[in-house]
């Protein structure tokens, strides 16, 4: 795959613009999003499956990345969205998304989201229980419309990533089992305001090694065979998710070509309209997090190097010890030193690399931590009252700021004093 943040002349560079100008110009810490990678890779999956002679509806999921002028970029490429809340139903609204060409999935629906998602005209339900079944099912009565849906199933595998984002384990809250899919299915009548027309999957994220969507599209086959047959279902979308992985270390990630041709053959015998909800396989390398040295703070037992980013900031490591590449974006020193790389919050918790081989650092050098255009800021808090940082898109030549940093005033600016 195309890098779009490359070293030039011992310069970082986001496309044709220096890292460290864009520092300058907005601050640190911040976010910088490359416009043409978001489109590269959007497009080297479409063209993927094209290949196999498939034309997918691609639902990038926004949780990923949820940025108006990242969706934006997207939309006019022809992407669909994949939502999992009101909140994300009006980001889409907001760019002017066809409702047409979007998803909702997520567990815990309330009415007042079914309702506004219906009154937009989502393409799909990704419905995860009876329960919500028999809520689309009532809102849609009290609309006098029918809720188009598809059933999220469970499918039992594992996609071998980390516990707290892999989706498709029996003990796992998402989906629905296939027993209690069939049942729903022979019961379809019950819910005449609801009309399923799909069955949808997503079975974990950062999956490396494509062959668990294999094993999940063969239970998948075979259960859309089995209900075919006994229960007049006449179905037309298959949705396989997202979750595709990218490197964030060296891993080797089956290419989307691989995927593609791992995934065709079950489609093509269902004869299905394909859906899939990339997310981190678009924007994760298209993102990095820039942060400045503060201190290095020499201990008996470590070398700190304190930024001034922290994981309220970026949170992947804190939460998943998840491996992040960083480097310095002007690196000047031969010498090379052993160190953790730590934020300015109150836990030990608060890191971005352990241990790390870094050429050595000082204040107010800046560091690139690379991958971070997915679950990045996306996931920040004002915890420590830390406001949330920038964001900027770079768009071949130029810089574009996409959100300002919040100010103190921003942070306090809905609580009241009593
Ligand atoms: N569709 C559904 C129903 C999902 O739940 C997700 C992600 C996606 C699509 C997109 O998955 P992706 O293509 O990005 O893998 N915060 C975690 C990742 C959580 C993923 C949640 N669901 C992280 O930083 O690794």
């Amino acid at each position: 795959m195309r890098e779009f943040f490359e070293y030039r002349d011992g310069q970082l560079y986001c496309e044709s613009v220096p890292v460290k100008d864009i520092a300058r110009r907005f601050g640190t810490p911040v976010y910088i999003y490359s416009k043409s990678s978001l489109l590269y890779r959007f497009r080297a999956l479409k063209d993927a499956f094209d290949k196999q002679g498939l034309k997918p509806l691609i639902c990038y999921s926004i949780k990923a990345n949820s940025n108006l002028s990242v969706l934006n970029a997207l939309k006019k490429a022809g992407a669909g969205f994949d939502v999992v809340s009101g909140g994300e139903i009006y980001r889409a609204m907001q760019v002017g998304a066809s409702a047409n060409k979007c998803v909702y999935a997520g567990v815990g629906k309330r009415e007042e989201d079914i309702k506004m998602a219906l009154d937009w005209g989502i393409l799909m339900f990704n419905v995860e229980s009876e329960a919500e079944l028999a809520l689309i099912n009532s809102v849609a009565a009290s609309m006098r419309k029918k809720a188009r849906v598809a059933l999220r199933i469970n499918p039992d595998v594992d996609a071998r990533t980390h516990d707290y984002i892999t989706t498709a384990k029996k003990e796992n809250k998402f989906g629905i089992d296939l027993y209690t899919a069939e049942q729903i299915f022979a019961r379809q009548k019950d819910y005449k305001n609801v009309r399923i027309i799909g069955i949808h999957i997503h079975i974990g994220s950062q999956i490396v090694d494509t062959r668990p969507y294999a094993q999940a599209l063969k239970k998948v086959e075979r259960f859309i065979k089995l209900i075919s047959g006994k229960h007049n279902v006449k179905l037309r979308y298959i949705n396989i998710g997202g979750g595709l992985g990218i490197t964030y270390d060296n891993e080797k990630v089956d290419a989307p070509e691989v995927f593609a041709r791992r995934v065709a053959p079950y489609v093509k015998r269902l004869g299905l309209k394909l859906i899939m909800e990339p997310g981190r396989f678009i924007a994760g390398n298209s993102g990095i997090f820039v942060c400045r040295v503060i201190y290095v703070k020499k201990t008996p037992a470590k070398n700190f190097v304190i930024v001034d980013g922290a994981m309220n900031d970026l949170i992947r490591p804190s939460l998943y010890k998840a491996y992040h590449r960083i480097w310095p974006v002007s690196p000047v020193s031969e010498e090379e030193f052993v160190c953790d790389v730590v934020g300015p919050v109150c836990e030990s918790g608060d890191f971005f690399a352990k241990d790390r081989k870094l050429p050595v650092v000082g204040p107010s050098d800046l560091l690139a931590v690379f991958s971070a255009g997915a679950y990045g800021f996306v996931m920040a808090s004002n915890y420590n009252s830390r406001p949330l940082p920038a964001e900027v898109l770079v768009d071949k030549d130029r810089a574009y700021l996409v959100r300002r940093r919040q100010s103190y005033k921003d942070i306090v600016k809905l609580e009241r004093l009593i």
